[in-house]
């Protein structure tokens, strides 16, 4: 995790940096810190906590410069502390560093046996060193750098910047991600697109064991064998207010109410209700590629495994094809079982989730064929992809996952669409049927958005209890798994998801007066069952708030709490009974009061194992 930002200008900035750092909070935000090239000499501040309080430390040190790197710290080795904030220097040459070293402390060992001292508990620190180290031995800058990342394992985006040379930056990547932006008289870098949105939205992205240097006329980009490399630049089409509050009090309620818009924006110019087809031109795979697939193994973690689980329930429904779903960190160590005939579709709103990544890469050296739905263009994950749905949600900053998640389903839902009419397993009609429902549903979302008093209340009324229980069936029990991770993560309330089928198998044992219990009762052919399993609940005492469909007399007598949701296709539910799990958890926290966008211990990406 952690973020890193860097500029060089033709004119005097700090702003950037801080700006910068500041939409870059969301991967971590233990401590922060910005380094300058000032009056020829190095200047840095750094700080413990969030960048506000860097922000408060710059009023007393202005740190104006045409050049500067700056890091937000999300800690993996040493405590969040000011000493181990970034930047890190040794004589003159500063780092910042997102990734972790894994023989830093052979390192260090060997850097201290030079006579280098330390001063923080990082991997990070040894970086500067290094360089510093090659220097002294006669490398230049950039020769340094390169010879110190080739003695480096595990993964790193860095940015550095040297007092010697002070119109030089220069940066690499592996492993970790890194975004250039191109400017005319300025040049930026960041490990993600929000940070440098209101400068350019001209990015290069780097690829691993890239490194660029940035001077006032321009960027040149080496492999690690000083061998120059030709790089494209992408437009990417968000817009920096993509990436504000716009009046909301949290980026997670903005991003809750803007699901109808990014799902609009994921289906848009892919569709065609009177043809009943679905285009997905990034893709790339031919109808004979489909034939050949034999197993389709969806591949997440957190809120994009949930998506993943809904995904099967659509494919397998509708494609008949056997589709097995993993977490990426099991799958990258169990030696799956994958060949020719499997299709991996990894799942990630970021691109860049490292246990993601690994399995990905496990099942193409196996020779899988390899798709991605994915949130951000160019990411780690899509390039290498053989094709991709990208979910067009726009940015999403809250660490809480919410429209990333519904357009995933939307993505897996029109992947089906689309697979089915290639090997023509889904008939015109039912196809065309499909659309149709699709289309409906961003005004189905608004319906429930504007249940948000009503919601609240039934939410802010459990708010003390401890513990909270979430049941749901079939293609919605991963909607449980997903409204129980959203309350955890955000309020800090234990809470558990369970298929309702195996409420018998123990958790049952759990209920009692205290206990909410929220309920995803829709009237598909799981709705008899569910109904009992409220009935199991209330017997027991428990308080039951119960997401439906269903007529208010059909169930209102049973619950505690009735939020009524639109009615759609069984396959299409998952993403309305999403909506109440979000503003659920959403309310209580925030009426809790806690850091609802950056919840502690948490980051939005999470680039290290
Ligand atoms: C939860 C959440 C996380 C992510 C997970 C995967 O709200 O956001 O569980 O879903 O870290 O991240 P991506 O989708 O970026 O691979």
């Amino acid at each position: 995790m952690c973020g890193i930002v860097g500029f060089i200008s033709k004119n005097k900035d700090t702003n950037f940096l801080i700006e910068g750092l500041k939409k870059l909070e969301y991967r971590g935000y233990d401590s922060a810190g910005i380094a300058v090239v000032k009056d020829g000499e190095i200047a840095v501040q750094r700080c413990e906590g969030k960048i506000r309080n860097l922000e408060k430390k710059l009023d007393d040190f202005p740190m104006e410069s045409t050049i500067g790197i700056g890091h937000t710290r999300w800690a993996t080795h040493g405590k969040p502390s000011e000493e181990n904030a970034h930047p890190h220097q040794s004589a003159g040459v500063v780092v910042v560093h997102n990734g972790i070293i894994e023989n830093y402390l052979e390192l260090k060992e060997m850097l201290k046996g030079e006579g280098h001292k330390f001063t923080s508990e990082t991997d990070t620190e040894i970086i500067p060193h290094l360089i510093q180290s090659f220097m002294k031995k006669g490398d230049d800058f950039e020769a340094a750098v390169n010879s110190a990342l080739k003695m480096i394992r595990g993964s790193y985006a860095i940015a550095v910047i040297n007092k010697a040379e002070p119109g030089k930056l220069i940066t690499a990547r592996f492993s970790s991600p890194l975004v250039l932006g191109i400017s005319s008289g300025e040049y930026f870098v960041a490990s993600d697109i929000p940070a440098i949105l209101s400068h350019t939205n001209e990015v290069v992205f780097l690829d691993d064991g890239e490194v660029a240097t940035l001077t006032i006329d321009g960027v040149t980009v080496k492999s690690l064998d000083g061998v120059v490399k030709e790089k494209k630049s992408t437009i990417i089409n968000w817009s920096p207010v993509m990436a504000e509050k716009a009046g909301y009090k949290h980026f997670m309620l903005k991003e809750i109410f803007e699901q109808p818009q990014a799902i609009i924006d994921t289906i848009s110019g892919r569709i065609s209700e009177d043809s009943g087809k679905v285009f997905l031109p990034d893709l790339n795979i031919t109808t004979d590629d489909l034939k050949k697939v034999k197993k389709i193994t969806i591949i997440a973690c957190g809120t994009s495994w949930h998506a993943a689980l809904v995904g099967k329930f659509l494919i397998e429904e509708l494609l008949r094809i056997p589709v097995e779903v993993d977490l990426g960190s099991e799958y990258r160590y169990r030696d799956p079982i994958v060949g020719e005939d499997d299709l991996l579709l990894l799942i990630s709103q970021s691109g860049e989730t490292a246990d993601t990544l690994a399995a990905l890469k496990e099942g193409k050296d196996k020779g899988a064929k390899i798709v991605s739905i994915c949130n951000v263009v160019g990411s780690s994950i899509t390039r290498v992809s053989d094709g991709v749905i990208y979910t067009h949600a726009g940015p999403e900053i809250g660490v809480a996952s919410t429209k990333a998640f519904t357009t995933q389903i939307i993505a897996l839902y029109l992947f089906t669409l689309f697979t089915g009419e290639r090997l023509e397993l889904i008939a015109l009609d039912d196809a065309k049927k499909m659309l149709l429902d699709l289309v409906l549903i961003p005004n189905q979302i608004k319906e429930i958005l504007e249940q948000k008093d009503t919601i609240d209340k039934i939410a802010k009324k459990y708010s003390h209890a401890s513990d909270f229980l979430y049941l749901g069936r079939g293609i919605n029990y991963p909607i449980a798994l997903e409204g129980a991770l959203k309350l955890k993560e955000i309020s800090y309330i234990h809470a558990e998801g369970y298929p309702a089928g195996e409420m018998k198998h123990g958790p049952i044992a759990l209920i009692d007066e205290a206990l909410p219990v929220v309920v995803i009762a829709v009237r598909d052919k799981t709705f008899e069952k569910m109904l009992g399993n409220i009935e199991e609940v209330k017997a027991r005492g428990g308080q039951v708030i119960a997401i439906t469909d269903a007529p208010a007399d059909e169930i209102g007598a049973k619950a505690d709490g009735v939020i009524t949701i639109p009615t759609t296709s069984h396959l299409l539910m998952p993403v309305l009974a999403t909506i109440p799990m979000q503003m659920i958890a959403y309310a209580i926290a925030d009426f809790k009061g806690t850091d609802v966008d950056q919840p502690r211990n948490l980051a939005k990406s999470v680039t290290v194992e």
